[in-house]
């Protein structure tokens, strides 16, 4: 199976490391470093960890390219980014001992055309024996609907979709008529787009299932440190491994959306999926990139993943005819 990952949204993170954030003063950094960001991105690395090949597409800005050129060349990621005139975004993050104090840029409005160029290319690689994976936040300038519009148009040429996003752009994803084929929101999006609480496991359970009656196959819940749920018509599981050191929760999402589209890749059961999505996860809290441990790190993590079956039962909630 081919796997492509889609970022409209790239980002350079940018992590400056201090002794003590204090508003209104002059810091002298203890550190500064710059990473390749964007949540396709980190999918397509942690992939290549595995040893999947993948390909990238999506928006770039030209002029602070080499980051990300440097990463796709050390990873063998096939690079199939469009280039734009200006910069990709940077956001930063101010570390001191006490906290983390995030600052993310909105970056350039990106154009109609140069967005209809990556929908094209896309499609032209997407095919029946294909992954998609559409990660991410929307630039300024990109109408909400457009992973609406690519479900449809990759779905046609009979690849399957992966969709991670959140707001308005998952909203309108899902009340089309073309699912996608996989959906991983986190709690907090799942909740959002159905306009529940959805406080206890039932409640995230049903409104899950209501997402498997209108045809996606594959539904996966993550729910932080208290893992994730999968469902699909084979059944239902609860996957939760307690993860070591924790080195950045930045990402984790990212890393199990890897994890999916590796399971799904290898035609694996549930049960194997939810293993090597949890392993993947909880492997890249341990890391401050969106990077793997070795191959036989991720198998040993798999293994000792605790797997709860859970009941499908629920009647139709709010949220089935959004
Ligand atoms: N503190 C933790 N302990 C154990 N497992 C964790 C922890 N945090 C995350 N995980 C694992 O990682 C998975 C994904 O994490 P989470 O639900 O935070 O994703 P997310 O909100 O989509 O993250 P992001 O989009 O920022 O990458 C969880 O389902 C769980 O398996
Ligand atoms: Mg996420």
């Amino acid at each position: 199976m081919r796997i492509a990952t889609v970022t409209f949204n790239p980002a350079i993170d940018q992590t400056i490391t201090l002794d003590r954030l204090i508003p209104g003063e002059v810091h002298r950094a203890r550190s500064v470093r710059q990473d390749a960001g964007g949540k396709g991105i980190n999918v397509a690395s942690c992939l290549a960890d595995w040893g999947v090949p993948v390909s990238v597409f999506g928006l770039l800005g030209q002029a602070n390219a080499a980051l990300f050129e440097t990463l796709f060349a050390q990873k063998a990621i096939h690079d199939r980014f469009l280039r734009v005139s200006g910069d990709t975004r940077v956001n930063m993050k101010l570390v001191d001992d006490a906290d983390t104090t995030d600052i993310n840029m909105s970056g350039a409005a990106v154009e109609e055309a140069q967005v209809a160029a990556v929908e094209q290319a896309v499609a032209d690689f997407a095919g029946p024996d294909t992954l998609i994976v559409l990660s991410g936040s929307l630039p300024p300038g990109c109408h909400p609907g457009v992973y609406a519009d690519m479900i449809r148009t990759l779905s046609d040429r009979g690849a399957k979709v992966l969709l991670d996003t959140s707001g308005p752009a998952l909203t309108q994803a899902l009340r089309a008529a073309t699912l996608p084929a996989i959906v991983k929101p986190n709690r907090r999006e799942l909740a959002a787009w159905s306009g529940e609480p959805l406080d206890g496991l039932d409640d995230v359970v049903r409104c899950a299932e209501t997402l498997l009656r209108r045809g996606v196959a594959l539904v996966v819940v993550s729910m932080g440190e208290d893992g994730a749920l999968f469902l699909s018509d084979e059944g239902a599981i609860l996957a939760k491994l307690a993860a070591g050191p924790l080195a950045s929760t930045v990402g984790a999402g990212d890393a199990m959306v890897a994890g999916l589209a590796a399971g799904i890749s290898e035609g694996a059961s549930l049960e194997r999926i939810a293993r090597l999505s949890t392993a993947f996860a909880v492997a890249k809290l341990g890391r401050t990139g969106p990077h793997l441990p070795s191959g036989a790190t991720i198998d040993s993590l798999a293994g000792q993943v605790m797997i709860r079956q859970v009941a499908k039962t629920g009647p139709a909630m709010t949220g089935e005819d959004a």
